[in-house]
This record gives structure tokens, sequence and C-alpha cells, in this order.
């Protein structure tokens, strides 16, 4: 298998994950597949929202609808893999780093704007995602699973790139570098400040 691995310079992430993460998930390999599940759920419900929010912007109406049938594909293949192990998709549950980082979304009359920041927060999130991804390719026992965490990896990688080029379509590029950076400081802060738990993706 040739090896893609996105790294720092690529995902630009400021804060590498707290290494005992992967440790623990683990251990908790049902918590962390009912979790991942909802987290491609709401990755296709996100770009939903956007399709139906800007149906005046033809390019990211096109990407995005691609990128929903693959966070489908991506959802459906999770519950194959919680079956596969006779486990439930069990309970939604809160996001606690999808919700802090939701807060930076700046609301009100400017709409480039506020779409700008939604697309760079939905970057943040699969970069992080793809970042996780890693660590369970690389660590854990199940060579199934591995499998699968590469190729959804090397998915979330590309996700990534979609989104921080889609800002780049309707904002300044110079304007969504500055405004990326200031994201990247953010979500590192969340990251700092939340505790790795042993039933979440994030
Ligand atoms: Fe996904
Ligand atoms: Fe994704």
């Amino acid at each position: 298998m040739s090896e893609l691995q996105p790294n720092k310079t690529i995902l630009r992430l400021e804060l590498p994950t707290d290494p005992r993460w992967v440790n623990i998930a683990e251990k908790n390999i049902e918590e962390i597949l009912v979790d991942h599940a909802y987290c491609e759920q709401k990755a296709a419900t996100s770009a939903i929202s956007l399709i139906v929010k800007y149906p005046d912007k033809t390019k990211l109406v096109d990407e995005l609808t691609d990128l929903v049938a693959e966070e489908w594909s991506h959802f459906e293949r999770v519950l194959e893999q919680l079956k596969k192990r006779g486990y439930g998709l069990g309970r939604n549950r809160p996001d606690e780093y999808v919700v802090q980082l939701s807060k930076h979304i700046r609301k009100g009359d400017k709409r480039e704007r506020q779409l700008m920041d939604h697309l760079l927060v939905n970057a943040l999130i699969e970069a992080r995602s793809c970042e996780r991804f890693k660590l369970l390719w690389k660590n854990i026992a199940d060579e199934e699973l591995q499998k699968f965490y590469y190729e959804l990896m090397v998915s979330e990688a590309g996700h990534y790139v979609s989104f921080v080029k889609l800002a780049k379509e309707y904002m300044p590029a110079e304007v969504v570098d500055a405004r990326f950076k200031e994201l990247l400081q953010i979500e590192s802060d969340i990251i700092r400040n939340l505790e790795p738990r042993p039933d979440r993706m994030h």
C-alpha cells in the first residue's frame, strides 16, 4: 500500500493529539465507532445545510454534493464495522469539540464572511479527524480497522483541501489565509483544554 501521510505541513494543525488518546480509544472501540458514525453523519448534514443555505454558489453546490455522498458512504462503512462486531449505533452524543469550534463562525449580515468561517471550521474538523484516523491506522492492532482508518484518513485529507479551496472561491485568498491562521490557533486552544476521552473521536 503506498502511504499517503498527512503531516503538520499539510494539515497545519498547531497541536498534535495527546498520544494517550489512541491507546484509550483502542480499548473502547465500540464507543469510538459509535461516536465516529455520528461524526460522519454530522459531516454529511453540515454539508447539506451549506448547500441549502447557498444555492446560488454553483461550485459549492457541485463539490459539496459529491462530499455529502462520500460522507454518507463513510457513515455506512462505520455502521458495517459496528454490525460486524455485534454493536448497535447507540445514542447520539454532543461533540464538545465541534460545538466549541462552531461558536467561532461569525454571524451577522456578512454572508460571504459567514460562509468562509463555516468552510474553514469544516476544514479544521476534517484536518483533526484525519490526524486521529492516522493515529488509529498506525497504532491499533485490528488489521481490518487499520485499513479502514487509512482509507478514511486519505478521504478526509481531500475534504480538508476542498473546504479551504472553496473558501478561496468566495473570499480573497489573503483574507482566507489570515482567518485560517486565527482559527488554527483557536482550534489548538480547544484541543489543549479538552481532556482526551476514551469514547470520542475528538
Ligand atoms: Fe468522512
Ligand atoms: Fe470528511
